[in-house]
């Protein structure tokens, strides 16, 4: 018998415009010890599917018809509370974001030895080695210091480590992880995904892996499920799949895998689309571009990085030599030429987003300088100082939840920077660009 079974599941979103079935009609097993990996393009209900085995589906998200067995029992329509038993316990759960599933007020080892409590009923002392033991099984160096701190004092990478060892504390029969790995350097990717198949075979776990990367399907799946727009293109075994996949988006899919034998000047993209839509230019160019070439008179590079420093600290005190510290950059110096793309790459935790943070002012370095056209920016000391140069600097973030405002819809939060800036000569023409900048990204 299979560990789940997903049988033709739909789940609708309903709005004011009507209702969205995001998955249609889906029906899928998987069996113990058993990996299966779920991709397709962003929107195609992947996410969706995982929330609703679990029972997490995002308001106002419903299961509208299907059932979903766990075990051979169904648990598509247990009461909240039986429910909640069941995961954690017999399911445990890696979103694609990790602020998600930790909470900001408490610390790891709190947040760790609850999850260890609830599910296997471990004394204090117990529960404690458990902890330490799984943050070690997870990767984090220092365990015993990193189990002190909260959420927010670790790296994104780290924090997805952490959100791993909760869902591994409950000692679950089957893994949903969605997208667990995204956020993390290849060299922890690796760790991590070899610990859920090692897992999966030694324990006989389940799991069903959500992933945009072929490489990892390739590697650590048994099974593939292939997703378009709410529907189960392709089913099977991962080399039948991969190496004979008979759906045209499956195809399409897999030969726009960037092959690192090959050099090429643009990455190849998924061709295959139901109904073509015609993508226009975007005509507001030069509204983002800022000042247009031949304005420029600064002759050398775009950003200069000098030795900048940074560090944390973790325990204050009067006394210096009682102030503990994490070191998040040290010594730090590039620089960036106009049309350059400069990628900046390295270990998780080794400090990159914090170099992007200190480039745009939200931290001030301990010592070092940064350079923006020759302005020097860390001298600049008031926001009324800094507000020129925002427009010409802007940052994408890791986490898009921690960069929009929830309660905002998107066409504001999008046309917000817009009026801010007075790019747009009145509301129709922001509309406008806010749907050119839509198109573009789409
Ligand atoms: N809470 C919600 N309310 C309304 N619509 C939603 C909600 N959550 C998801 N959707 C819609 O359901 C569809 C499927 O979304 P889902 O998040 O499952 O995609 P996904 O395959 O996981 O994509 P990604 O790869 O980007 O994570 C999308 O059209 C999305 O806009
Ligand atoms: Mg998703």
């Amino acid at each position: 018998m299979a560990l789940l079974e997903v049988k033709n599941l739909r789940i609708e979103y309903p709005s004011r415009h009507g209702v969205h079935a995001a998955v249609k009609s889906l029906s899928f097993t998987i069996s113990r010890g058993e990996i299966v990996g779920v991709v397709g393009e962003s929107g195609a209900g992947k996410s969706t599917v995982g929330n609703a085995v679990i029972d997490l589906l995002s308001p106002p998200g419903r299961i509208a018809s299907g059932d979903v067995f766990l075990d051979g029992e169904k648990i598509s329509s247990l009461p909240r509370d039986e429910m909640r038993k069941v995961r954690g316990a017999k399911i445990g759960f890696i979103f694609q974001d990790p602020m998600t599933s930790l909470n900001p007020l408490f610390t790891v080892e709190h947040q760790l030895v609850e999850a260890i409590q609830i599910n296997l009923g471990l004394n204090d002392t117990d529960a404690k080695a458990r902890a330490l033991q799984l943050m070690e099984q997870v990767g984090i160096p220092q365990p015993e210091n990193r189990l002190k701190q909260y959420p927010h004092q670790f790296s994104g990478g780290m924090r997805q480590r952490v959100v791993i060892a909760i869902a591994l504390a409950g000692e679950p029969d089957l893994i949903i992880a969605d997208e667990p790995t995204t956020a993390l350097d290849v060299s922890i990717q690796d760790q991590i995904l070899n610990l859920i198949r090692e897992l999966c075979v030694k324990k006989n776990v389940g799991c069903m892996l959500v992933t945009h990367d072929m490489g990892v399907v390739s590697n650590v799946t048994d099974k593939v499920a292939v997703m378009y727009r709410g529907d189960l293109v392709e089913f099977g075994p991962t080399a039948k799949v991969l190496g004979t996949p008979e759906h045209a988006y499956t195809q399409s899919l897999i030969s726009a895998v960037p092959r690192s034998d090959i050099k090429l000047d643009r990455f190849p993209l998924v061709s295959y689309i139901e109904e073509a839509t015609e993508m226009k230019p975007l005509d507001v160019k030069n509204h983002w571009l800022g000042q247009s070439e031949d304005q420029r008179d600064y002759e050398g590079p775009l950003l200069n990085v000098e030795n900048v420093h940074l560090r944390f600290v973790t325990r204050d005190s009067f006394f210096e030599s009682r102030r503990e510290y994490v070191q998040a950059n040290e010594d730090v110096s590039f620089e960036i030429h106009e049309g350059e793309t400069f990628g900046l790459v390295g270990e998780s935790g080794s400090g990159k987003s914090t170099i992007a943070r200190v480039i745009t002012g939200l931290y001030p370095p301990n010592s070092g300088k940064v350079t923006f056209e020759g302005i020097d920016l860390t001298a600049l000391k008031s926001e009324a100082e800094r507000r020129p140069l925002r427009r010409q600097m802007q940052m994408v973030f890791q986490n898009p939840y921690s960069s929009m405002n929830p309660r905002m819809r998107v066409k504001d939060i999008i046309a917000e920077p817009i009026r801010f800036h007075k790019l747009a000569e009145n509301e129709q023409q922001t509309t406008s660009i806010v749907n050119d900048l839509l198109d573009h990204v789409a």
